[in-house]
């Protein structure tokens, strides 16, 4: 594992959580809820009993919390993991703020460590955590475990770092992107058609992203390829 990697997201997150009030103006991603996720859930879940939903590094609940708004009225559930305490200890006030307390319950893990159970969930988040664990074979087994956790008729949403480069935003040199996972956007795309042969697939697109921010005093441009990935099971899983 590349511990300074891990070291340097997890200082990243705790900052930005600690810094910035969710769905706040000017909280940088924070600030409103991912539109595709919400968009999922409006067209396939709304008014459907007793939806199962997880939601892997859920973060401060930017996106669980939307989506327990929309399905926790049908007996609807959200479980939400990260492995950061002032993750879920902020999704907890959150979720108590915008009175969504039934509706989702918030684990402190890491998502290599969380067993997800097989043929559990309608709808499985990873949004910007795959890349964040501890070797690229550990990343293919959740993700295959995703899809076996994953409901007839399911819906799973990935969103996963590819590509992924940074530079000295002062002199603008490329240094080492300190990834946990470093992934292109081709292999990362066969990967993924492999696992989900037989499932219909919705969304399989290049989002180019780029970030400034500071690491260990001096600020970081980044720049990365977002895959995102939404797919269906099918009647044949
Ligand atoms: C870019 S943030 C996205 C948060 C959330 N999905 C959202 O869209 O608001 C990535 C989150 O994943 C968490 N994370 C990173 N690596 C993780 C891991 N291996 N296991 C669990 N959580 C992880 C971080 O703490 C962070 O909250």
């Amino acid at each position: 594992m590349k511990k300074r990697a891990r070291e340097a997201t997890r200082i990243y997150h705790k900052k930005l959580y600690s810094d910035k009030k969710l769905f706040q103006k000017g909280s940088s991603w924070l600030e409103k809820p991912n539109a595709e996720i919400i968009a999922v859930v409006k067209n396939n879940f709304i008014g459907k009993k007793h939806i199962k939903v997880l939601d892997l590094g859920a973060g401060v609940g930017r996106n669980a919390i939307p989506i327990a708004k929309i399905i926790g009225k049908s007996g609807g559930k959200v479980t939400c993991v990260d492995y950061l305490d002032v993750a879920i200890d902020k999704l907890n006030e959150y979720v108590k703020e915008h009175n969504v307390g039934k509706f989702i319950k918030g684990f402190v893990s890491s998502i290599e460590d969380f067993i997800i159970n097989p043929n559990t969930y309608d709808f499985i988040v990873a949004h910007s955590v795959l890349t964040h664990t501890r070797s690229k074979e550990k990343m293919v087994q959740i993700i295959k475990d995703i899809a076996k956790g994953t409901r007839k008729n399911g819906i799973v949403y990935i969103y996963m770092i590819t590509n992924s480069r940074e530079f000295d935003s002062e002199t603008g040199k490329e240094q080492d992107p300190e990834a946990e996972v470093e992934i292109n956007f081709k292999e990362a795309s066969a990967l993924l058609k492999d696992i989900y042969k037989g499932w219909t697939i919705q969304a399989l697109k290049k989002i180019p992203y780029e970030e400034k921010y500071k690491k260990r005093g001096k600020v970081v441009r980044w720049q990365v390829d977002y895959l995102l990935f939404i797919a269906k099971a099918g009647i044949t899983r």
